[in-house]
């Protein structure tokens, strides 16, 4: 049986002072759970929230990591520095980094090693635009995309790691893909896995993300190959962020 988890990507939102309530408020409405739930908060915010998270069930994650472990990189945050601030997940490869940011597939797959190696969880996410999708190329950029860092990690290092689907066209559109759309594809990516090691990908977290909220999120949670969800806007508020996680 695989652990399930929901992860709150806040994205470039909020003051500090609204960080430090929204954390407050997740921890306060915590019930015991079977699953764990994290939130990857701006960079700037993790030294307040990662003491706010102290001792509590809610993890922390930052929503990149640099591909270089130090040195002139002007900028760029490296694993070790999250690592002192005790962030146990990485996102790396989110869609809005690739499109607007120039992230690569060969620079997610070195930021996925430097989280990896700093014992930091990579979320390697993954998804395929509007376009590619009505291109029937779907399947296509999901193996580029996963073979980037299978080329350089190993399949091994899938371990240690999380993958989150999010169709990029249902990314802050309230166009979520249908139950059978997102399956579909996760159950493609566990195949895909599983064709180089299927201990790993009977194993591995495969999470959903793109306009998860509460009232589709039991649907979507509820699907054989669906382990979790990758959660934007709907994070923003504890209470309805809190009800996707009770959802699982
Ligand atoms: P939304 O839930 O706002 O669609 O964002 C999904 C996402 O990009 C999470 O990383």
């Amino acid at each position: 049986m695989r652990r399930s988890l929901v992860v709150g990507n806040w994205k470039m939102n909020g003051t500090l002072a609204s960080a430090e309530l929204l954390a407050k408020g997740i921890i306060a409405g915590l019930a015991s759970s079977d699953a764990d739930i994290a939130v990857c908060v701006p960079y700037i915010y993790l030294p307040s929230v990662s003491k706010i998270v102290k001792d509590t069930a809610l993890a922390l994650g930052s929503q990149n990591v640099a591909d270089k472990s130090s040195g002139a990189y002007t900028g760029e945050i490296s694993a070790t520095m999250l690592k002192e601030f005790n962030c146990q997940y990485a996102l790396v490869g989110h869609s809005e980094r690739r499109s607007y940011y120039g992230d690569t597939n060969e620079s997610v797959a070195a930021r996925f090693c430097q989280a990896q190696e700093q014992n930091i969880t990579p979320v390697l996410c993954v998804g395929e635009t509007l376009e590619q999708r009505e291109q029937d190329q779907t399947f296509q950029v999901i193996n580029e995309q996963l073979d980037a860092v299978i080329d350089l990690a190993g399949i091994a290092a899938f371990k240690t790691a999380v993958i989150a689907y999010e169709p990029v066209w249902a990314i802050g559109t309230g166009k979520t893909a249908s139950d059978e759309q997102a399956q579909e594809v996760h159950h493609y990516i566990r195949q895909y896995i599983a064709a180089k090691d299927q201990s790993i990908a009977d194993k591995i977290q495969i999470l959903y993300g793109g306009s998860a909220k509460p009232d589709n999120a039991k649907g979507l949670f509820a699907m054989p190959d669906i382990d979790g969800g990758l959660i934007g806007g709907a994070s923003l508020d504890a209470e309805s962020f809190l009800k996707i996680f009770q959802s699982i």
